[in-house]
This record gives C-alpha cells, sequence and structure tokens, in this order.
C-alpha cells in the first residue's frame, strides 16, 4: 500500500502537468450550462457546451462528463457535479472526487489536477482535507495477492489553487489528510488480509511495527495467554482456547511530550475469524469472518494516524486478539467463565464470543483509569439488521461523549447512530446460575443486549460503543469512495474525536 503524491499549487487547472484534469460544478437552481463553461478555454469549451447539452447535464451530484482533448500532458478533462452548493457538505467533495478518481483509474490516467470545489460558507482547508482523503481512500486497491488491482493506480494528484494565500493551509491539510487516509487504508489492509495470515500473532507484529513508526512517545505491551491467566482473564481466553493460534492481549500506549490530563482508551474487537465456535455459523454467514478484528485495525490504523499527527492527548489502543474455532478444547454451551473484574458468564452461544473478549478488555481498559472509553466491534449481525450495512449503531453511558461521536462522526463522513442502553433490557441478559448470560433470552433488540452485557464491565467510566458490524466490511462497493472489502470504518471518527473530547 503506497499513497499517492499529492501537491498543492497556486496554478490554473489548464496549466497543471496532469492527464486528467476535474472540474467540479455546482448545480441546483441557479445552474446554467453557458455560464458552466464561460470560463474555459476555448479548446474545450464549444466541445463541453455540446456534450452537456445532449446529455443534459444537470451538475447532480455525481454527474459525469468525460470531454477528450489534447494539450501538454493532458489528454481528458472531466466535468463532475457537485449539486446544489447550499447542500453540498464535506461528503459531497469526497464522493466527487471518488468519482473522479475511478474515471482517472478507467481512463488509465496515472495523474490528475483538480480545482478545489469551494461553496460560498465553505472553508478551503477543510476541503482540500476531505478530497486528499476521499481520492486516497479511492486509489485504495488490496493487491497483496493478485498486483493487477493495483495495476491502475494514480502516482499524484494536484490541488490547483487560485488564490497563494491559501496555499499553506491547504499543505497542512494535505498533510493531515493523506496521514488520516495513511490509517484508513492500513485499516483495510488487515481486514482483507485472510485469517489464516492475519492471526493474533500478526496482529501483534503489525502492531509492533506501527509503534516502532509512532516514535518515542509510542509503547506496546503484549501479553501472552499466561499473564492474561494470572490477570484473571477467564472470558477472553475461553473465546481462545479452542484455537491453534495462541492469544495476544495487546495494549498500545501513546503519551504526548505535553502532560495532559485527557486519557482516551480505545479498545477494538480483534477476533481474527469467527466460525461461530460450536454453535458453528452456517457457511454463508462465515465467509466474511475474516472481518472480525475490523475494530481492532481500526485502533491500529489509529495509532499509524497518531504516530505522524502526534495530538496532545494520552491515548491507550486496547486489544484482546483471538481465534473463535470449534475444537476439542473449544468453550461448550453451557460453559461458565469469570472475567477479570470477578463477574461470571454462562456461555449459551459460542457465537457470541465478542463481547466476552471485550469484558476483559473494557475491563483492563477500566483500570488505566481514563477519561473516556471508545470501543468498536462488530459485534451484532442484529446490528446490521436494524441500520443495514452502512451504519453504526452507537450505544454510550455518557450523554456528552455520545455527541462527541456523533459529531466527530459526522464531520469525518462515517455513518452512525444513537441507540439506547435501554434499563429494562437488563433483564434479557440475567443468568439463573452466573452473574450474565452471553445471550439475550429474547431474540429480539440482539445489539441492544450485546450494549448492556459490555455495559457491565465499564463501571463508571464515560464508555461508547461502536457495534460496526454493518459498515466494517463492504460486500459491494460502498458510494464512490470505498470499494469491497474492508473499509477501515472508525479510523477517521476516531481521530476527529481526538480533537473534540
Ligand atoms: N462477529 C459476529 C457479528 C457479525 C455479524 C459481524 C455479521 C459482522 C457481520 C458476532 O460474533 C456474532 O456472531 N454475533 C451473533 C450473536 C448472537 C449469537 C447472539 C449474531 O449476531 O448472530
Ligand atoms: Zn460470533
Ligand atoms: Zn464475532
Amino acid at each position: 500500500m503506497t499513497n499517492m503524491n499529492i501537491l498543492g499549487e497556486k496554478i490554473d487547472l489548464f496549466s497543471a502537468k496532469a492527464d486528467v484534469l476535474i472540474l467540479s460544478i455546482f448545480g441546483g437552481v441557479a445552474f446554467n450550462v453557458e455560464a458552466a463553461v464561460a470560463g474555459l478555454p476555448e479548446l474545450v469549451r464549444k466541445g463541453a457546451l455540446r456534450q452537456m447539452k445532449t446529455l443534459d447535464f444537470q451538475a447532480k451530484s455525481n454527474e459525469s462528463i468525460v470531454i477528450e482533448f489534447e494539450q501538454g500532458h493532458a489528454h481528458s478533462l472531466v466535468l463532475i457535479g457537485l449539486g446544489d452548493a447550499e447542500t453540498a457538505t464535506l461528503e459531497t467533495a469526497r464522493e466527487m472526487i471518488g468519482t473522479a478518481v475511478g474515471i482517472a483509474h478507467r481512463l488509465g490516467a496515472k495523474s490528475i489536477a483538480v480545482e478545489l470545489p469551494v461553496p460560498p460558507d465553505g472553508d478551503i482547508a477543510d476541503i482540500a482535507e476531505a478530497i486528499v482523503v476521499g481520492a486516497q481512500l479511492a486509489d485504495y486497491a488490496f493487491d497483496a495477492y493478485k498486483p493487477k488491482n493495483g495495476a491502475k493506480r494514480l502516482k499524484e494528484m494536484t490541488l490547483c489553487l487560485k488564490n497563494g494565500r491559501d496555499l499553506i493551509r491547504v499543505r497542512k491539510s494535505v498533510e493531515h489528510g493523506n496521514a488520516v487516509a495513511t490509517g484508513v487504508n492500513v485499516a483495510r489492509d488487515l481486514v482483507n488480509m485472510p485469517a489464516h495470515i492475519m492471526t493474533p500473532t500478526a496482529l501483534a507484529e503489525t502492531a509492533t511495527l506501527i509503534v516502532k513508526e509512532g516514535g518515542k512517545n509510542m509503547t506496546l505491551k503484549v501479553l501472552d495467554r499466561e499473564e492474561c491467566e494470572l490477570l484473571g482473564m477467564g472470558a477472553y481466553l475461553a473465546v481462545a482456547q479452542g484455537s491453534d493460534h495462541p492469544p495476544k492481549f495487546l495494549h498500545l500506549t501513546y503519551t504526548p511530550e505535553r502532560a495532559t490530563r485527557k486519557r482516551l482508551a480505545v479498545v477494538g474487537k480483534g477476533v481474527t475469524f469467527d466460525s461461530g465456535g460450536l454453535s458453528l455459523k452456517p457457511a454463508d454467514s462465515m465467509v466474511t469472518m475474516k472481518c472480525d478484528m475490523a475494530g481492532a485495525a481500526a485502533v491500529l490504523g489509529l495509532f499509524t494516524v497518531i504516530g505522524q499527527l502526534q495530538p496532545r492527548i494520552e491515548i491507550h489502543g486496547i486489544i484482546a486478539a483471538a481465534e473463535n474455532m470449534p475444537s476439542g478444547r473449544a468453550i461448550r454451551p453451557g460453559d461458565i467463565v469469570k472475567a477479570s473484574n470477578g463477574k461470571t458468564i454462562e456461555i449459551l452461544n459460542t457465537d457470541a464470543e465478542g463481547r466476552l473478549t471485550l469484558a476483559d478488555a473494557l475491563t483492563y481498559a477500566v483500570n488505566l483509569k481514563p477519561t473516556a472509553i471508545v470501543d468498536l466491534a462488530t459485534l451484532t449481525g442484529a446490528c446490521v439488521v436494524a441500520l443495514g450495512e452502512e451504519i453504526a449503531g452507537l450505544m454510550s453511558n455518557d450523554e456528552v461523549l455520545a455527541e462527541s461521536v456523533l459529531l466527530a462522526a459526522g464531520d469525518a463522513g462515517e455513518k452512525v447512530w444513537h441507540m439506547p442502553l435501554e434499563k429494562r433490557y437488563a433483564s434479557l441478559i440475567e443468568s439463573d446460575v452466573a452473574d450474565l448470560r452471553n445471550i439475550g433470552t429474547s431474540r429480539y433488540g440482539g445489539t441492544l443486549t450485546a450494549g448492556l452485557f459490555l455495559q457491565e464491565f465499564v463501571e463508571n467510566s464515560p464508555w461508547a460503543h461502536l457495534d460496526i458490524a454493518g459498515p466494517a466490511f463492504f460486500e459491494k462497493p460502498g458510494g464512490s469512495y470505498l470499494g469491497k472489502g474492508g473499509t477501515g470504518y472508525g479510523v477517521r471518527t476516531l481521530v476527529e474525536l481526538l480533537e473534540k473530547i
């Protein structure tokens, strides 16, 4: 995974050195074809006008036209609609550049140049960052096993600025956006790697590399099975016991240069493959279960970004990595285990394993006395039923933190919906023989009972839980800038959150 090189220049689009030039146009009621082409050079104006008229181009969001011409480097001009300027958001910019990168790939281009679309009340630095992130994500390909997948990737993108005074801010955005996109693409690679490779041990090795890259402010502690036993992590280890791959409990720490009272713990579900265990999944449901460590991937993606941005907040990343397999050593329905906070759990379905691993990971996080805990987990199929493939479920015991997560996700372009931790449903996870059962007694509200289960392990810490079972992995491309497979969901929201709490 290498990123394309991105430049910010004070230059006219048509003077930029690039194979394909991208011009985005606002639509809406004020849209007028003649006005839209008025500023174009003679060379392309007539052709653009003709095609726009023939195709009845309205500059609706993602509507596009390709005009071929010859001038120096450039061989095509791509016009892309942005829809109404009034309703445009940063997501409009990401979508636009995603479409543009897709077209550039199709045209066999190696470089593109784009003029930044700034609506009347928009901030050019924010838009530049959205364009950078959208472009890098759209240009991603998982090519570890098929180099051809990456053959179309772009080498360079030039952001063309009309005004030299914005140059410094835009270049800062390029740097920031590149860091974020790298983190997201690292997470995507980790999710896309098959589960026989991306084992708990491989996750630990990846974390070692990331922490090394992150510099002297980052450390990593890896606890093996015996050390976890000493800490009493009976719930987590129960999940791992059926697999031939040993568990690895990862604790990454980032301490900023300047002292701070803010301490964030980010916990990621790291089930490297979820077969369901003895409560075996049907074949079709198991197909994508290499994605069950997407929460862990988001944590590692975040630490990749942190290493580059060096934010002013202490951050802990916690991953209880394990593989959930059936075997002669596997946990059985009916087994009762004890988590490190002393609570006993009756396991009635070995496929509800994520919450078992998180029980000990959250307890570990609480012991660090953080000012906030955020966990990300591909936790329940019920969440995908409720919210579909693109939206994560948010549950939280703290209104202020929940609001920050919602705002962060909104700015980042990741979709989240707030769901309740309904107290009355807590009775559904009460057990006759233990403190808790790992599945609800009712088949309804599965996302909420999972959230309520996790709440049993966070004590009074402000905590937000993101069920990312839907958006962590796309079985078909989502929008213009995220293709099939791992999406790196959560990394962008977490980075925004660092700035909000
Ligand atoms: N990893 C799955 C949840 C999942 C489903 C993630 C679909 C991504 C896509 C989780 O461990 C699981 O199996 N949950 C069970 C819980 C049930 C047994 C209470 C589920 O959702 O069916
Ligand atoms: Zn499961
Ligand atoms: Zn799972």
